[in-house]
């Protein structure tokens, strides 16, 4: 019985580490979610609605910096249709698409180590006008 369990845990894991590699699309958006959810975080912060906290300020960037290394590897030829909004313009483009990402990893590092509302709110602000950039060329309306 027990061992049984193990052996079924043990597909249960090498079957969802198996979809998380040749599921790409899946993959960055949700990476895109764990963004789009700092983001209402960040936003509640900068507005005042929730009290500054220098730990959960630094968190928002984290999370940005941290999906933009990973992110832009999860695009492979494969992955240009199915359930995506992603942009043909992102496999013409490349290199365009790559420094869309350095441009927001580097805004994101800047917030990294902020400690006021104050530097917090031009940081974000920066931060988060990638988003619409970003959006506007390399995602397509559905
Ligand atoms: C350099 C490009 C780039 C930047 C910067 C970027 N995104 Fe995205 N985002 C994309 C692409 C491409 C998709 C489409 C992914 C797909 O459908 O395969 C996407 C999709 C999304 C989605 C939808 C995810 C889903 O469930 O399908 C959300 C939400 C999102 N982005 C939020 C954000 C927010 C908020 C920011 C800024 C803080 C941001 N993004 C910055 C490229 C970017």
């Amino acid at each position: 019985m027990i061992r049984t369990a193990f052996v079924l845990a043990g597909l249960a894991l090498g079957l969802s580490a198996v979809t998380a590699q040749s599921n790409p699309i899946a993959e960055r958006q949700q990476a895109m979610k764990a963004i789009g959810a700092a983001t209402r975080e960040g936003a509640a912060i900068a507005k005042g609605d929730v009290p500054f906290d220098a730990a959960k300020a630094q968190a928002v960037f984290k999370t940005y910096a941290d999906a933009a290394k990973k992110v832009p590897g999860l695009f492979p030829d494969n992955s240009k249709t199915g359930e995506t909004t992603a942009s043909p313009k992102i496999w013409e483009d490349q290199a365009g698409f790559k420094a869309a990402f350095a441009k927001f990893e580097a805004d994101a590092a800047a917030g990294a180590a902020v400690t006021s509302l104050d530097g917090f709110r031009p940081a974000f602000g920066a931060a988060t006008k990638n988003c619409g950039t970003c959006h506007e060329a390399y995602r397509v309306k559905k």
